[in-house]
């Protein structure tokens, strides 16, 4: 019998990671996961719990070694290890560099090392945020104006990928992913993602904090369309390519307050955060056939069924807001400060 190919997915604990690993699976690759829970959990991957062809390694990537025996004979690889948060990334960028920049150097060192002429494709989770407040909808070919460290080091991961792909012959490729949501979205530490933000609120019976009018609009892209880009990513001709992820249909925060129901309070707007974003996805869906096949609405219902696991995330109000993102305000915006 021939033997199962071999995919690597990093931070595979995580939210995207934990649904590439699902769609590895189901795909009949071996799945080698390396993650330092630092975001992820186990529990992300429990219902695989039984599945021989899973494996979890709890590593730091930051201290892979280029001959890692995760990375042998390995053909994908799916690099979503990192830190995401953009108020720590103000605080403490140094952090940032090194697990976002200097791990994914490690990682890309490992896959050269370890898998040789056999890697088929390593697959780079990129940030939309490396546009910064771009033009709408924005294509690839846009400005990149990084608006914070996160934003920095999410790009410099990504140019790193594509000089390897240059200077070691590596097939690479880089996504950046816009606003993705979907069960599994990362519910623990600092204040961030709306969609954490607002379960947490909707469970306690409290209102949800709103930033600004709530008339800005992101592009949410459900997680198992993003997952499912990755996996074409990697499969299919094209490499040295990096691709918008998003659903080209922005959603305002007031729509996602009318999915879920309840009373509103506002927060000010914050410095630096674009009133819209909205992909255009003209190049991934010539290249790979790829669009987003799960609508807002029925992402969000698919949520709303395991609200519970949003139980443990921390509430947040405008007073606790308020304190978090002082930073935000301080640096990105000086002049507002006092
Ligand atoms: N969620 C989004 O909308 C979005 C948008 C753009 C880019 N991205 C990128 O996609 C990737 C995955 O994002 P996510 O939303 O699933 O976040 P997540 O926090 O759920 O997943 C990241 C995973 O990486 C792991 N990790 C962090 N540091 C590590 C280290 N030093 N060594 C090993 N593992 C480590 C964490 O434990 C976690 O499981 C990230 O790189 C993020 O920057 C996400």
């Amino acid at each position: 019998m021939q033997e199962k190919p071999i995919a690597v997915v990093t931070g595979g604990a995580g939210f995207i990671g934990s649904h590439m690993t699902d769609r590895l699976l189901k795909a009949g690759y071996v799945v080698r996961v390396v993650d330092n829970l630092s975001g992820g959990r186990g529990s992300n991957l429990a219902h695989h719990s039984r599945n021989p062809d899973l494996s979890l390694d709890t590593q730091d990537i930051c201290k892979l070694p280029a001959n890692s025996p995760l990375f042998k004979n390995v053909q994908l690889v799916f690099h979503f290890a990192g830190i995401g948060d953009i108020v720590p990334s103000i605080e403490q960028p140094t952090e940032y560099m090194a697990t976002n920049v200097q791990g994914t150097v490690r990682v890309l060192e490992a896959t050269r090392h370890g898998g040789g002429r056999g890697v088929q494709r390593l697959v780079y989770a990129a940030s939309s945020s490396c546009y910064g407040l771009a033009e709408t909808p924005t294509r690839e070919d846009f400005p990149i104006q990084p608006q914070y460290p996160y934003a920095l080091s999410k790009y410099f991961g990504e140019q790193a990928v594509l000089h390897w792909g240059k200077v070691y012959g590596l097939p690479v490729n880089s996504m950046r992913i816009f606003n993705a949501y979907g069960p599994r979205v990362r519910t623990t530490g600092a204040y961030g993602a709306v969609f954490g933000v607002f379960f947490r609120q909707k469970l306690a019976g409290k209102p949800y904090t709103v930033v600004g009018d709530g008339t800005q609009s992101r592009d949410f892209v459900y997680v198992t369309d993003v997952a499912e880009a990755f996996f074409l990513a990697a499969v299919k001709g094209h490499i040295g390519e990096i691709y918008n992820i998003g659903a080209n249909n922005p959603q305002t925060v007031l729509r996602l307050v009318e999915l879920l129901g309840g009373e509103t309070v506002f927060v000010p707007k914050r410095p630096g955060e674009p009133d819209c974003t909205r992909a255009n996805i003209d190049k991934i869906t010539q290249h790979l056939g790829w669009r987003p096949v799960v609508d807002f609405p029925s992402g969000v219902a698919t949520m709303l069924r395991d609200i519970e696991n949003w139980r443990d995330a921390p509430l947040w109000d405008v007073e606790s807001i308020a304190k978090a993102t002082q930073t935000w305000f301080e640096f990105m915006d000086p002049g507002k400060s006092s």
